[in-house]
């Protein structure tokens, strides 16, 4: 029944179930598995004759990128799933939520592809930073926030990706073991937390395969589960292109095939209710839980959507801002020789800014996550308003994009169709060198059957003399030609079988030119569009790339250390590239790429205040770590990443945020593999991922799950656990206000192997001005005192003596209460 889970329906569910039933009743089997398939890319097929608009979903999870794939339609871009989670504040995962639903309806979408709640395994996972922590608790509460405040602007949620999608190698046939208790325990411990705390109106299935069954056939995960055990009563849609079979689908649960028009529903199954294969009452139930969507969400006459209201207007420049500085975490920031730590800056301080993604900033990860803000703030930008001029400084040097990247600074282009006589059905705008044209979204006069050429055209004014390169990324006929010359007329391959190639594969270069700065040079790159009659979906899908002349990366260094003596104090931002984090493949190893690391190494020895800006979405290798004054991660900060970061640096705001995740390397990490044998990932380290697994472990990570400073100081008073309820009394000791995220963990006091040594049980975050205590109450929930029991097939309360611990991370404990559960 359609109503949060434990409760009673409302007379509002009750009047939806009835418009449901309504529309139900006047459709014939072939509309009901009509309206269970993709119609495009994006959206379910109208049904005028019921009333029933088109649903629209969309990307997801740090803006909504709406139905087109272009930065003609910008969107706001929130920081990276991982920085929400480093807030450790589910309140303020809700008003990102509030947000996003407001650019849903913004942009006509109904529900939201997100929150993406798998969890870190392996910090080797491409999409890491699309995913919140390696805590399953953790994740649960961040993902109830986000799903109900999303859902309070009444736009739906899709929890993804149900479930243990937690890599990217081999994504579509992985086939991933693991034990029930692992996924009991932590990978479908978010998904169940969600489920029970925010009432999400979707979820989607993994391309994965779990112990034998693909995903979006695994009838006991989603039928017995999720839906059985738990009381999900929203809809199920495939992960793109992972619905397998009309049968197996159907009957493991799945209610939409996306994307369309060619899925294994539609046709091919009002043909397998005919043939006997499946009911009619099993099509029926789907299209009951799609109907159902489509009431809540406002879409289908006769039914009062949830949210008659939306919530007052959010200002997205200032969340994405706020959410970016309260995300950032102080990993280390020394007092050396007397002297204050480096952070905040000293007012007055001359600031010597060095690294390339200071000025072209990296602010969120690659892949279907992708949204294309109006505007991005750089770090220079950031500090460039803060400072005065003359305080700040800039160079380059090291540069870590070692491969070409999607031509934009400089390049003004638009793309030109024309018909197999070379007449010009039309043109489009296209923001940069990224050309993605799903389904029908062609510009004007331009149909599929009439096109035969895309040409990229325009200008490119340098901003560097010395020698460019140009590539392409895609597949098919290419001709590319700069400045008049033509430099490659071919076929580019592949050696991958990745649908998404086209989005996810590597640039090749194709054409080095001398080029100097300022002087604009014609630029076009044609491709002859073959679109295979037996896909099912029809993609223009090509992007022109480029490269900066590479100067000798010995100079650049050099510069950035005659940059930093000259300064009081250096800040050098390092970063990963789209080509090291992205969803599509998984990370070879976690360092910093290009000669970023000799970079630090020098900028340090030059000057000892020297901080370290660290933009990546997910654990990357500090080696020099020591040998730095303060190392600030910034994970990737959303569009106005580099105003937030001036907050922080000049200490207007406190760095808020607190590690969801371990940090370690690569070689010490307890937990990496994420490549497949014979098509099976063994999740052979069962319950023992992130601090479980580092806590039995030999090796210490670099930084501890839970860490994070601020700029003031806290102790921990007391801590009072009286049945579930522990308060704890903390002072901020400094000399400015702050905030502290109070962090619980819960110890059984005789070790047992089974078990993990600790684990986190609760949090909460307060504020306290200089000298001020203050109090956190926060409740232990019954599930930190059980464990599966592959036994019965139940969770087990674990009676006996455990230590409440609370503290400042998992490594920094600071008040304990010994409890008999
Ligand atoms: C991703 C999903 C995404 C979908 C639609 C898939 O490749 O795994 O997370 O929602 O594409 O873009």
């Amino acid at each position: 029944m359609a109503a949060t889970p434990g409760t009673n329906p409302t007379p509002a569910d009750e009047a939806r179930e009835a418009a449901v039933e309504k529309a139900l009743a006047r459709l014939d089997l072939d509309t009901k598995a009509r309206l269970l398939s993709g119609q495009d890319m994006w959206t379910l097929p109208a049904l005028p004759e019921i009333g029933l608009d088109s649903l629209v979903m969309s990307d997801g999870p740090i803006g909504v990128r709406g139905v087109r794939w272009t930065a003609d339609d910008p969107s706001v871009a929130l920081p990276s799933p991982t920085a929400l989670a480093a807030t450790w504040d589910p309140g303020l995962a809700c008003r990102a939520g509030v947000l996003l639903a407001q650019e849903a309806r913004r942009k006509g979408v109904h529900v939201l592809l997100a929150p993406t709640v798998n969890l870190h395994r392996s910090p080797l996972g491409g999409r890491h930073f699309e995913a919140y922590s390696e805590d399953p608790y953790l994740t649960g509460e961040i993902g109830s926030g986000y799903v109900a405040g999303v859902q309070s602007g009444g736009v739906g949620t899709t929890v993804k990706h149900f479930v243990a999608n937690d890599a990217e190698t081999d994504r579509f046939t992985v086939n991933n073991l693991v034990s029930e208790r692992a996924l009991r325990e932590l990978y479908l411990a978010p998904f169940e937390a969600i489920v029970a705390n925010a009432h999400p109106w979707g979820i989607m299935t993994a391309y994965n395969t779990v112990n034998g069954t693909t995903m979006t056939e695994h009838r006991y995960l989603v039928n017995e589960v999720l839906r059985g055990e738990w009381g999900f009563d929203g809809f199920n849609v495939s992960d793109w292109l992972a619905a397998r079979s009309t049968t197996g689908a159907l009957t493991g649960g799945l209610d939409v095939a996306m994307p369309g028009p060619a899925t294994v529903y539609g046709e091919p199954l009002a043909t397998a209710v005919r043939a006997g294969e499946v009911t009619e009452a099993e099509v029926d139930e789907a299209v009951r839980r799609v109907l159902r969507l489509a009431a809540r969400v406002g879409i289908l006459e006769g039914a009062d959507p949830v949210v008659a209201e939306p919530p007052a207007t959010v200002d997205g420049e200032a969340l994405a801002r706020e959410i970016a500085r309260r995300s950032f975490v102080l990993v280390r920031n020394e007092a050396r020789n007397g002297e204050p730590p480096a952070l905040p800056l000293k007012p007055g301080a001359k600031v010597a800014l060095i690294g390339a993604a200071a000025r072209d900033a990296r602010v969120l990860g690659g892949g279907s996550a992708t949204v294309f803000p109006s505007h991005v703030v750089s770090p220079l930008d950031g500090l460039t308003a803060a400072l005065p001029e003359a305080d700040l400084t800039y160079a380059v040097g090291a540069d870590p994009n070692e491969e070409l990247a999607v031509a934009d600074k400089g390049f003004t282009l638009r793309a030109v169709c024309r018909d197999s006589t070379g007449t010009v059905l039309g043109t489009g705008s296209v923001p940069s060198g990224q050309l993605q044209w799903v389904g029908t979204d062609l510009p004007d006069g331009v149909t599929h059957a009439t096109l035969h050429t895309v040409e990229l055209t325009g200008t490119f004014v340098p901003r560097e003399t010395g020698t460019h390169t140009f590539g392409i990324k895609g597949l098919g006929a290419f001709t590319l030609t700069v400045d008049g010359t033509t430099h490659f007329d071919d076929v580019q391959t592949t050696d991958t079988d990745d649908p998404f190639v086209s989005f996810f594969g590597a640039p090749v270069p194709q054409a080095r030119i001398e080029l100097t700065a300022g002087t604009p040079v014609p630029v076009s790159l044609t491709h002859v569009v073959e679109l295979p009659t037996d896909a099912p979906i029809t993609m223009i899908a090509f992007s022109l790339c480029h490269q900066e002349p590479r100067r000798d990366p010995d100079d650049l260094i050099a510069e950035a250390v005659e940059a930093a003596r000259a300064a009081d104090t250096a800040v050098v931002v390092v970063a990963t590239t789209e080509r090291v984090e992205s969803e599509g493949f998984d990370r070879k190893d976690l360092r910093l790429p290009g000669r970023q690391d000799d970079l630090v190494r020098a900028v340090a020895a030059a000057n000892p205040d020297t901080v370290v800006v660290v933009n990546s979405g997910s654990p990357v290798e500090l080696p020099w770590r020591e040998d730095v004054a303060a190392v600030l991660l910034t994970w990737f900060p959303g569009q106005d990443g580099g105003a937030a970061l001036a907050d922080v640096l000049t200490g207007t705001h406190e760095p808020g945020g607190r590690l969801p995740t371990t940090w370690g390397s690569l070689p010490a990490a307890p937990v990496t593999r994420v490549t497949p044998t014979d098509g099976e990932l063994p999740y052979d380290e069962d319950v023992f991922i992130g601090y479980r697994a580092w806590d039995r472990h030999a090796e210490t990570p670099s930084y501890p799950f839970g860490h994070g400073l601020g700029y003031t100081d806290w102790t921990y008073e007391s801590l009072a656990v009286t049945g579930t309820t522990a308060t704890v009394r903390v002072r901020n000791t400094g000399d400015r206000p702050g905030r502290e995220t109070i962090q619980l963990y819960l110890a059984p006091t005789t070790p047992d192997a089974n078990r993990p040594t600790r684990w986190l049980a609760g949090f909460a975050t307060v504020e306290a001005a200089p000298g001020e205590t203050t109090e956190a109450v926060i409740e232990l929930p019954r599930r930190a005192l059980e464990i599966w029991d592959e036994a019965s097939n139940s969770w087990a309360y674990v009676k006996g003596s455990y230590e409440v611990e609370a503290g400042r991370s998992i490594a920094d404990r600071r008040v304990t209460a010994t409890i008999e559960a």
